[in-house]
């Protein structure tokens, strides 16, 4: 009979200088900068022991955040599967030391309970969230998106409720406009449940969020964290090389149509300053997000551990002269 190997964690993971932790927002809640996110390579389709080493790789290295949603994977469900038996059989006992999040918004069954921000769709949601990934609880529960018809009370009031049933600790809120978003947040806080976070899409290519959403978050003491950090791969090496040799993921939105001369000639150039910081582009497209103190953690979506090794080491150095913030803005002005 064999014996199972056990995980022991690396009792060096929050060692000085392995990962930094930012305040969330105006909460008690600290954050590491970088957040391990689930969206994919961690569903039913990729293999369980590549999922299960970037999980305890991520908590070796002091990772304490993973992000997940109701309909991660492929299939919808089965990357909170994976988690779920990545933590039963290994980090049970860590359970403390971990913040989960999952979410609800987008479309996860068959039917009109099935999608959006409805008080039915977010509390059954959750309660499938926490049987497959075999917890009592989550730490932050993310309105994944403003739905544009559910009224903004119905969707916090059900968020509130949770936190109050003892099924999530904090409040999280995702994809809202900005309006959208101050309307919320200004219900939940009459509310006494203060928002603690904002997830949001930004990188070097979508940046958005900067004009409305961060100072209005700033203003509000509410955290911030960007997921794309890489504009799905696009902010890689791999786009840099000549279209005939590139290597074009499987991802839906890095289609060759996407990959213009234009943006070609930009990653190149941005590569360049890149690689005079000792860092490869992927690396300085997570560092410019951390250069931000606004930013409260960056959430990577690493297909293997050696990104994952890279988006850490990324953030050995997250400073970047006026020089070079002047010349990146001007490349990504390139029209
Ligand atoms: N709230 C929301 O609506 C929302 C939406 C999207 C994402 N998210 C969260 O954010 C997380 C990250 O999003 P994302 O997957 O789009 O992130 P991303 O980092 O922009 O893209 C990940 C892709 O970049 C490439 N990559 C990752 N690390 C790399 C590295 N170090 N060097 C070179 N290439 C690297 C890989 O592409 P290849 O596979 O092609 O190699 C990988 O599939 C998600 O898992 C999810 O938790 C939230």
């Amino acid at each position: 009979m064999s014996i199972k190997p056990t995980y022991t964690a690396n009792p060096d993971r929050y060692a000085e200088g392995t990962m930094n932790y930012r305040q969330c927002g105006n909460s008690g809640i600290r954050l590491p900068e970088i957040t391990l996110g689930f969206w994919w390579h961690f569903g039913g389709v990729n293999a369980y022991e590549d999922a299960k080493a970037k999980v305890l790789h991520a908590f070796d290295h002091g990772i304490t955040c993973f992000d997940l949603a109701n309909n991660y994977g492929p299939p919808y469900g089965s990357a909170e599967e994976t988690f779920g038996r990545i933590f039963d059989e290994n980090l049970r006992s860590h359970r403390h030391e971990m913040i989960v999040t999952t979410k609800a918004g987008y479309d996860m069954w068959p039917g009109p309970y099935g999608i959006g921000s409805s008080r039915k769709m977010l509390m059954t949601s959750l309660d499938e969230s926490l049987r497959r990934m075999k917890l009592d609880y989550v730490d932050i529960f993310y309105s994944h998106r403003y739905d544009g018809f559910t009224p903004i009370e119905e969707t916090m009031q059900a968020l509130i409720d949770i936190v109050h049933s003892g099924k999530a600790l904090y409040v999280g809120l995702s994809n809202y406009p900005a309006d959208r978003l101050a309307a919320a947040a200004e219900y939940l806080t009459a509310q006494h449940v203060h928002p603690l976070i904002y997830q949001g899409r930004y990188n070097m290519l979508v940046r958005d969020v900067e004009e409305k959403h961060v100072p209005l978050l700033t203003k509000l003491g509410v955290g911030f964290t960007a997921f794309s950090p890489l504009a799905e791969g696009v902010l890689s090496d791999k786009y840099i090389a000549d279209a005939a040799t590139r290597q074009y993921s499987l991802r839906n939105d890095l289609r060759p149509a996407k990959t213009t001369p234009l943006l070609i000639a930009k990653l190149k150039a941005l590569n360049e300053i890149a690689a005079n910081r000792g860092q490869s582009l992927a690396q300085m497209a997570t560092a410019w997000l951390l250069a931000r103190q606004s930013t409260t953690s960056v959430i990577i979506g690493p297909r293997t551990v050696e990104h994952l090794d890279s988006s850490i080491n990324a953030t050995r150095n997250i400073h970047f002269t006026g020089e070079e913030l002047i010349e990146i803005d001007r490349i990504l002005s390139m029209q």
